[in-house]
């Protein structure tokens, strides 16, 4: 019976990597999986990485065991101002008894105020048990896939520490590639062996900063997460693959007690 199972609610440790890791991913809808680190071959090294560093990580996790097995794990990322969901999940089988809840509970850190997240429009569940918890939805961000222009070499635009991101990428199937150029530094995202991430549209109309990325991930699509449409120049090359919203709260204001406990 559901209600005799015994639950903890803890950190996660190097044990739980597997799980945890598995459990993120199997849990992300299988259309959008292959556009996020969780389908990348050294996820769980990434974890594991982050799990070692403890406190000074800036990413940390939880997890909830049943019976002695992972069946719940959540995801944060904290700066100074904010912390932000990147996933919660709970195995089928335990949902609808308040361990997303207490998951939640666990992993939110009382100095920061602010807590904001993105959820999926498709996700009505998801939404629906957030606003229950006090979230309102204060903006929205779209994923567009498509692909780049041509690249084009200018000095001036240099990709910084190429070797550390290069191995990094061939280590964890992920990294985050930085150029400079004029002074600024632009990051673009390589994940697995297809694609490109950007922040924003203004980056992958910059033919210099996609040669310096190319030189290196020769090519890639692009995947854009960004609050606006496509500009003009962009539009018959991109299409939109999902629509997430975004969510906050004050920690203060947030309704924990209205989750099943
Ligand atoms: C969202 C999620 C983490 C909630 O975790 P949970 O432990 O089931 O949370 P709760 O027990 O508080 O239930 C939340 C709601 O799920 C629904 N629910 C209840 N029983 C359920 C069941 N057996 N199976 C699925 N959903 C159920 C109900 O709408 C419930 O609301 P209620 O309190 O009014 O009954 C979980 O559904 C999940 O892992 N979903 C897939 C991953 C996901 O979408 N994550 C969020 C990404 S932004």
């Amino acid at each position: 019976m559901k209600s005799s199972r015994i639950e903890v609610i803890r950190k996660a440790d190097a044990r739980d990597v597997r799980a945890l890791a598995g459990l993120l991913r199997r849990e992300m809808p299988t259309e959008l999986r292959g556009l996020t680190i969780y389908d990348c071959h050294g996820v769980e090294n990434h974890v594991l990485a982050n799990i070692d560093r403890g406190a000074a990580a800036p990413v940390n996790y939880h997890v909830a065991e049943l019976d002695g097995c992972v069946a719940g794990a959540i995801e944060m990322k904290r700066t100074e101002e904010i912390q932000f969901l990147q996933y919660v999940a709970v195995a089928p089988e335990a949902r609808g008894r308040g361990v997303g809840g207490r998951l939640l509970a666990a992993a939110l850190s009382p100095d920061v105020s602010k807590l904001r997240l993105h959820v999926l429009e498709t996700n009505a569940l998801a939404r629906s048990w957030y606003a229950r918890l006090g979230m309102r939805e204060v903006g929205e961000v779209g994923w567009w896939a498509g692909c780049l222009p041509a690249p084009r070499r200018e000095t001036g635009f240099v990709l910084l520490d190429r070797a550390g991101a290069r191995a990094e990428w061939m280590r964890l199937g992920f990294t985050q590639a930085v150029v400079e150029a004029h002074g600024k530094r632009f990051a673009v995202g390589v994940l697995g062996n297809d694609w490109l991430r950007f922040g924003a549209w203004e980056l992958v109309r910059q033919a210099a900063l996609l040669a310096e990325v190319d030189a290196e991930w020769p090519g890639r699509k692009a995947l854009v997460l960004e609050s606006g449409r496509p500009p003009e120049d962009c539009r018959s090359r991109f299409v939109q693959v999902a629509r997430a919203f975004v969510m906050e709260g004050e920690l203060a204001e947030l309704q924990l007690s209205a989750l099943k406990r």
